[in-house]
């Protein structure tokens, strides 16, 4: 009897974990304009809130996504970030924005994930091979090759890619369930982390030679958001 209860115990709970979310935390007022300076402010959930009465709409206010980045870099693409960083104003409300640019002919946003957000991103201009890959232990990868009015979604979390297959430059917008998504690029963090991971570490987790590990460390991986 007690077995029987300890097993429903244990399935209510896989139950309840298989429903269970999280995001941002909702906000407890209209909004908290962000700032840094704690002089007649609160401390609500990571930022300062600015008195709303000296609230204006410049602080809910970003201008310039329609225009196009330089995607001459080593990448060949640009993310411009519209999160809490721009626009004050989206402290607490759990939402940014992103413009993605991709130079023609394989302009790359290397594999990276969001620590913190779910992304949905739709193609306005060229042509998008992205995907994702699922956690441990089946790494399952979801490819789309992507067109102008086509949305995909990268959960969060997420090792995710957009490759530009096309002739032309292609161009993206991505809104994000988090003020602040966090961007970790795989190999700049991987390779290009600053103090250097000790190379005997990288040789055997990604079972390469000790000098190709080491070249790898000496690049420059450009980061570009
Ligand atoms: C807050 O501090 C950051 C980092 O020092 C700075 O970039 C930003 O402009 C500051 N924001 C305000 C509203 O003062
Ligand atoms: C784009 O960036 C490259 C490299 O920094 C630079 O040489 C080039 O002049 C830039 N192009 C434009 C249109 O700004």
């Amino acid at each position: 009897m007690k077995g029987a209860h300890f097993l429903l115990a244990i399935s209510l709970l896989a139950l309840a974990s298989s429903f269970a979310y999280a995001s941002d935390p909702s906000p407890l007022q209209d909004f908290c304009i962000a700032i840094n300076d704690t002089k007649d402010s609160v401390f609500v959930n990571g930022k300062f809130c600015k008195d709303p009465k000296l609230a204006k709409a410049e602080d809910f206010f970003f201008s310039g996504l329609n225009i196009p980045r330089n995607t001459s870099n080593p990448v060949g693409s640009t993310v411009t970030q519209v999160n809490v960083a721009q626009i004050l104003g989206l402290n607490t409300l759990g939402i940014s924005l992103a413009r993605l640019d991709f130079a023609p002919y394989g302009g790359l946003n290397p594999p990276h994930t969001h620590p913190r957000a779910t992304e949905i991103l739709v193609v306005v201009e060229g042509t998008l091979y992205v995907g994702f890959v699922t956690s441990n232990p089946d790494n399952r990868l979801f490819t789309k090759v992507l067109y102008p009015g086509d949305v995909f979604v990268f959960p969060v979390g997420l090792i995710h890619f957009q490759f530009n297959v096309g002739k032309t430059n292609a161009v993206a917008f991505a809104a994000f369930s988090s003020q602040n998504p966090g961007v970790i690029t795989i190999a700049n963090a991987v390779f290009g982390s600053n103090p250097p991971i000790n190379p005997d570490v990288l040789v055997k987790a990604f079972q390469l030679d000790k000098n190709v590990v080491k070249n790898l460390q000496s690049k420059f991986w450009w980061a570009n958001n």
